[in-house]
C-alpha cells in the first residue's frame, strides 16, 4: 500500500522482522509434526501490525536509526507473543479458521496447538535472553500476564448478559491494547525517546489496541464469512459479547435479547431465523453505530496525540497508518 512505501525503509524493516521470526522459530528436533505446524505458521502470516507500530514508535528517538536491527528483533518477539497467543486463542475458542485458513487446533490438533504455542513462548523467552533485553523482556513477560488476565476477565464473562461496557473493556484492554502499548513502550525505550515521548506513544498504542480489537469485534458482528475468513457470530455464539452485543443488553430492546440468550442456552447451533433476530435487536439498539463511534473516538484521540509528539520525518505517515487501521 502507498502510506508503507512512503516510510522511507518501513517495508525492508517489515522483512527484516520476518527474517528474524524465521530464525528464532527455526527448529533442528527433527520432530516432524513440530515441522509441520511452524511451517503452517510461516505460511499463514499476519499483517504484523504490532511490529510495524514498534518500528514506528522507534522512529521518534534520537538513537533512531542506529536502533534499527534492534528494532526488528525486539518486533519479531512482539509478533512471535501474538502468534501463540492466538494458536492458544484458536484451542480456547474451537476455531476452524483464521484468515481464510485452518487454524493450527484444527488441522493439527489441540494437544499439538497447546505444545506449538508453547515452543514459541520459550523461543521468544531464549531470545530476548541472547539479546540481553532485560527491560524488554520484563516488559513483555508482564504484558502476557496482562493479556491472561484479559482473556480469564473475559472467561469469567462468558454468557453472562449482565455484563458491562466497563468489563468489556478492562478485558480488550488486556487481550489486545496491552500488547500494542508494549510495541510501543519498547519502540521509544530502544530509540532514547524522552519520558514525554514514550507516554504519549504508550497512549497512542493503548488508542490503536482499542481500536482495533474494537473493529475486529465489530466485524464478526456486521460481515460475511467469506469477508472475514472465519465463522461471522462466533464470538455471540461462544458467550462472548462484545460492544454491540452489550449495548444492546443495556438498552429497552435487550429484554427480547436476555430472552432469546435464555432461549438458546449455551453452545447450541442457532437457526438462520434466531440470527436474524438477534441481528434486528442489535440494529435497533444502535449497537453497532455506537461501537463505531467509539472506534472513531479512539482514532481521533490518537490522531491528536500523534500530533503533539515531535515533528519526525515518520510523523505523517504514522496518521496515514491510523487511518487505515481506524478504517480497517
Ligand atoms: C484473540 O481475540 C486473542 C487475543 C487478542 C489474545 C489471546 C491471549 C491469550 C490466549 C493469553 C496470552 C497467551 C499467550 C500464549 C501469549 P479474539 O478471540 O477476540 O479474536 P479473534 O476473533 O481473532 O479470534
Ligand atoms: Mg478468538
Amino acid at each position: 500500500m502507498a502510506v508503507f512505501d512512503q516510510i522511507e525503509g518501513l517495508q525492508d524493516d517489515l522483512r527484516l522482522v520476518d527474517v528474524y521470526v524465521d530464525e528464532y522459530l527455526h527448529d533442528e528436533s527433527g520432530h516432524t509434526g513440530l515441522r509441520s505446524v511452524l511451517n503452517e505458521i510461516n505460511a499463514t502470516g499476519g499483517k504484523k501490525v504490532r511490529p510495524m507500530v514498534l518500528l514506528l514508535a522507534g522512529r521518534f528517538g534520537p538513537k533512531w536509526p542506529g536502533c534499527r536491527e534492534r528494532l526488528c528483533k525486539m518486533g519479531a518477539a512482539v509478533e512471535m507473543i501474538h502468534t501463540a497467543s492466538l494458536i492458544h486463542d484458536d484451542i480456547v475458542d474451537d476455531s476452524p479458521l483464521r484468515r481464510g485458513r485452518q487454524t493450527v487446533q484444527s488441522k493439527f490438533g489441540k494437544e499439538m496447538a497447546v505444545y506449538a504455542g508453547d515452543f514459541v513462548l520459550s523461543r521468544i523467552v531464549y531470545y530476548l535472553f541472547k539479546e540481553a533485553s532485560t527491560e524488554a523482556g520484563m516488559l513483555l513477560a508482564k504484558t502476557v500476564e496482562v493479556m491472561c488476565y484479559g482473556e480469564i476477565g473475559q472467561l469469567a464473562r462468558s454468557y453472562d448478559t449482565e455484563t458491562t461496557i466497563e468489563d468489556y473493556l478492562s478485558n480488550i484492554f488486556g487481550k489486545t491494547a496491552s500488547l500494542f502499548v508494549a510495541a510501543c513502550a519498547i519502540g521509544a525505550m530502544e530509540s532514547g525517546c524522552g519520558e514525554k515521548t514514550s507516554m504519549l506513544l504508550r497512549q497512542i498504542g493503548e488508542h490503536i489496541g482499542y481500536l482495533f480489537q474494537l473493529r475486529d469485534d465489530l466485524l464478526n458482528v456486521t460481515s460475511s464469512a467469506r469477508q472475514e475468513g472465519k465463522p461471522v457470530h462466533s464470538d455471540f455464539m461462544n458467550g462472548t459479547y462484545t460492544m454491540p452485543i452489550i449495548h444492546a443488553l443495556h438498552h429497552p430492546a435487550g429484554r427480547r435479547l436476555r430472552e432469546v440468550i435464555h432461549t438458546i442456552g449455551t453452545g447450541a447451533a442457532v437457526s438462520w431465523e434466531v440470527e436474524e433476530e438477534i441481528q434486528n435487536i442489535v440494529n435497533s439498539s444502535r449497537g453497532i453505530e455506537f461501537t463505531r463511534e467509539t472506534i472513531d473516538a479512539h482514532a481521533a484521540q490518537a490522531r491528536d496525540l500523534l500530533e503533539s509528539l515531535p515533528k519526525v520525518p515518520v510523523r505523517q505517515g504514522f496518521l496515514e497508518i491510523l487511518d487505515l487501521l481506524a478504517a480497517g
